[in-house]
């Protein structure tokens, strides 16, 4: 009964002469940015999301090796729903400009949070964090005190004992390409050539294999990011636990130069069709909270001056970082690649 009631006045409505239909509410239209990212760590995410919650601004992220995503960008052209394009290797961004996939953007917060080294001259990219490219070292085998340059692992005392990963890897490009910028060709290529004849093994796998290859009595010294290391000390996984006990870090310089760095970093897409929710996104990973989550999360050294890095960093002591424009990695890169290729470098 009482139904009945209830549903009579709704009945009258329907037949009754239609009312003017309403004005459509206004569709709160959704701001969004879409990335373009070689990088695929947990804390990205993090930061994607804390990035929503406080902007709106919805972030859409398609993930893929950086060479993929530079043709895929190519591939699209103008139609390329693409904002902003994130990788972990300087002279990556570097060629994305050269391939004119970026487009230069000004902005006084990245000005004033990244180091004008740390990003390209005229902002078609910026870096976000930093890493380092540091020497590992068995600590019952090596003083570091042995060591004080990359040049030094060349010497005669080193023969079987370095451990490195391929030329194929971009970072030993960028740290080629680095030495090609300082000292030229053919210096950094008779470095090369003294690397491949201290190895302890033919290149294999990335940066941690080289780690824990120090713990299995392979080679004395390795080369590898510093994030890297810091992850190894940071994990709770049984299989790494012996390295961990047994690793020591040290800080080469480039001669006069510091210590070889790089970054991850993005650029605004050069068809954004979202440039300023893209400047956005730039802005707050150049920030306070987005700089410590990098720092904790992925132990990566933050760009922002003023920002600690993380404990099991902080633990390896200070460095001095190159203070050559990032912007050479990737003049420098087709060289660099020739000169490993001379070195017999695989
Ligand atoms: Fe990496």
């Amino acid at each position: 009964m009482e139904k009945t009631l209830f549903l009579l006045p709704l009945l009258l409505a329907a037949c009754g002469t239609p009312a003017p239909a309403p004005e459509p509410a206004p569709v709160a239209e959704t701001r969004m940015v879409n990335v373009y990212s070689h990088r695929h760590y947990d804390v990205d995410k993090q930061l994607f999301t804390q990035f929503t919650e406080k902007t709106g601004i919805q972030v859409n992220v398609i993930q893929a090796g950086d060479d993929e995503i530079m043709a895929r960008l190519e591939q699209e052209g103008e139609k390329s729903p693409c904002d902003i394009f994130i990788t972990a290797d300087a002279g990556r961004l570097g060629l994305a400009r050269s391939r004119g996939l970026l487009q230069p953007t000004k902005s006084e917060v990245l000005d004033a949070n990244i180091p004008a080294a740390l990003r390209d001259p005229e902002g078609y990219w910026f870096g976000l964090t930093m890493r380092a490219r540091v020497i590992a070292f068995n600590k019952e085998k090596v003083k570091p005190e042995q060591i004080h340059t990359y040049a030094d692992l060349t010497a005669a005392k080193w023969k079987g004992k370095v451990l490195v990963r391929s030329s194929e890897n971009v970072y030993n490009q960028s740290l080629l390409a680095a030495m090609i910028a300082h000292d030229g060709p053919e210096a950094a290529e008779a470095w090369a050539k003294g690397i491949v004849a201290n190895m302890a093994r033919e290149p294999k796998g990335g940066d941690t294999d080289q780690l824990l290859a120090i713990a299995e009595g392979i080679g004395d010294v390795a080369i590898a990011n510093s994030y890297y290391i810091g992850k190894l000390m940071a994990s709770d996984e049984p299989e790494k636990q012996k390295a961990k006990g047994m690793i020591g870090v040290l800080f080469p310089t480039m001669g006069a130069h510091g210590t070889h760095a790089n970054v991850s970093g993005g650029g605004i897409a050069k068809y954004a069709p979202n440039p300023s929710e893209a400047m956005a996104l730039l802005e707050f990973l150049s920030g306070d909270e987005a700089q410590k989550l990098f720092a904790e999360g992925n132990k990566e050294y933050p760009v922002k001056p003023g920002i600690a890095p993380a404990p099991e960093l902080a633990a390896f002591g200070t460095f001095t970082p190159d203070s050559l424009n990032l912007e050479a990695l990737a003049r420098f890169n087709a060289e660099a690649v020739k000169r490993f290729d001379a070195a017999g470098w695989r």
